[in-house]
């Protein structure tokens, strides 16, 4: 495996620093030398106008939106490697935000292209998360008909709540199996759009000029920091929060659709991997658990840890967009980045519950779960 090993000291710019992934890459570049700045506009969505008490005090820390040119061009002059985490992260609110989540998800990316290329930069890698969304439905198989890879879910299905995904030739169900990267992406919405043409525009700039540039497609992230009061995020921070408050988890289809959960430990170790091996670049990587959860479980599992005595309520309503299945195929970086996960999806949920513990939650899932109602969002 060929390393490359950045001098100590280097300059490391992490857009979305502030956020839960980023906070944990800051504390581990920080941990093992190098300068860290964070630049971040503290998104009042997710930290409600407060810069969050866990951010490192070691590391620099700049208030500023991608997509401000000027103020993006001032942190990234100083950079000799930049993370692109900075994003706005709502699968179904980007549906009805559509300006917003392209202006900030395909626009930042723009902005820091263009400031690398055009402006005096010194920047000698950039690595950026990506996510699974973009394949959409992952990979399946049919026991007749064999692999496939399959379109997602019609309306004239989904109404009739046939949740499970048919082969195409004999109907029936098929048993979901890891999705490599080499499978087709089919976006499923706007944010997914969003971070494919992100992915693509990192791809194409850093082989054009010679920029080494790696994207991570990251499966379903969890981890302490990530926010209980933004109900527009991942399903286990939104659980959480819905449990602290004493309110039942709300679960959507039958509560029998699968993610892949890894936690933010696992994927801070893929992000150092990625910047410090050069094998990786010009690559994408799929960095999941490579082990599906059903979401009924997640709510189960987060409540027996929380000691709650409160079961879900599985609404056999679908959320339009959602996919059904996907988990990763996570041998390529394994084999390229020398990754593996580490964490038991059982230690990490354990994990995230004791932090939650001392945390305030918020539960204004309603507000959301209203939105998408409104504007027609859920098959109900
Ligand atoms: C999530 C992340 C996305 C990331 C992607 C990578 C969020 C909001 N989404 O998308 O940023 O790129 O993983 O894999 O952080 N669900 C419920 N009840 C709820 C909320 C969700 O049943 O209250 C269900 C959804 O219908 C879906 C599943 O849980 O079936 C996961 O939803 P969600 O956490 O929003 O994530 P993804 O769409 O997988």
């Amino acid at each position: 495996m060929q390393r490359r090993t950045f001098l100590i000291k280097q300059r490391v710019l992490i857009t979305g620093g502030a956020g839960f992934i980023g906070s944990f890459l800051t504390d581990a570049l920080i941990e093992k030398g190098y300068n860290v700045s964070i630049f971040d506009n503290l998104e009042k969505q997710v930290h409600h106008g407060k810069k969050p008490p866990y951010i490192n005090k070691k590391a620099t820390l700049v208030r500023g939106d991608v997509r401000s040119y000027d103020s993006l061009k001032r942190a990234v002059l100083d950079a000799d490697i930049v993370f692109h985490l900075a994003a706005r992260v709502g699968v179904g609110q980007a549906n009805y935000q559509i300006k917003d989540y392209v202006d900030t998800n395909i626009g930042g990316m723009a902005n820091l292209l263009d400031i690398i290329v055009n402006e005096k930069t010194k920047v000698k890698k950039i690595i950026m998360t990506s996510s699974m969304t973009s394949y959409g439905e992952g990979m399946y198989s049919c026991s007749k008909h064999g692999k496939q890879k399959i379109r997602m879910r019609p309306d004239s299905q989904m109404i009739t709540k046939q949740w499970e995904l048919l082969c195409p030739t004999c109907k029936e169900i098929l048993t979901p199996i890891p999705t490599p990267e080499s499978a087709e992406l089919q976006d499923n919405g706007i944010y997914s759009i969003g971070k494919h043409v992100q992915e693509q525009l990192l791809l194409f700039i850093g082989k054009m000029y010679r920029i080494p540039v790696v994207s991570l497609r990251l499966f379903n992230v969890y981890g302490p920091r990530q926010s209980l009061s933004n109900p527009y995020t991942g399903v286990a921070a939104i659980f959480i929060s819905r449990l602290k408050n004493n309110r039942q988890p709300i679960v959507f289809e039958d509560g029998g659709q699968t993610r892949d959960f890894v936690s933010v430990h696992d994927v801070v170790n893929a992000l150092l991997l990625a910047m410090e091996n050069a094998d990786a670049d010009y690559s994408v990587f799929n960095i999941g658990s490579g082990k599906p959860t059903s979401v009924k479980t997640i709510a189960t599992t987060l409540a027996k840890l929380l000691k709650k005595d409160i079961t879900p309520s599985i609404t056999n309503d679908g959320r339009k967009g959602d996919i059904r299945h996907c988990f990763a195929d996570a041998s390529k970086a394994e084999k390229i980045l020398g990754w593996k996960p580490h964490v038991s999806f059982e230690e990490g949920m354990k994990e995230v519950v004791s932090w939650s513990e001392k945390e305030d939650a918020r539960d204004i899932f309603e507000r959301a779960a209203g939105e998408l109602s409104e504007k027609k969002l859920m098959y109900e």
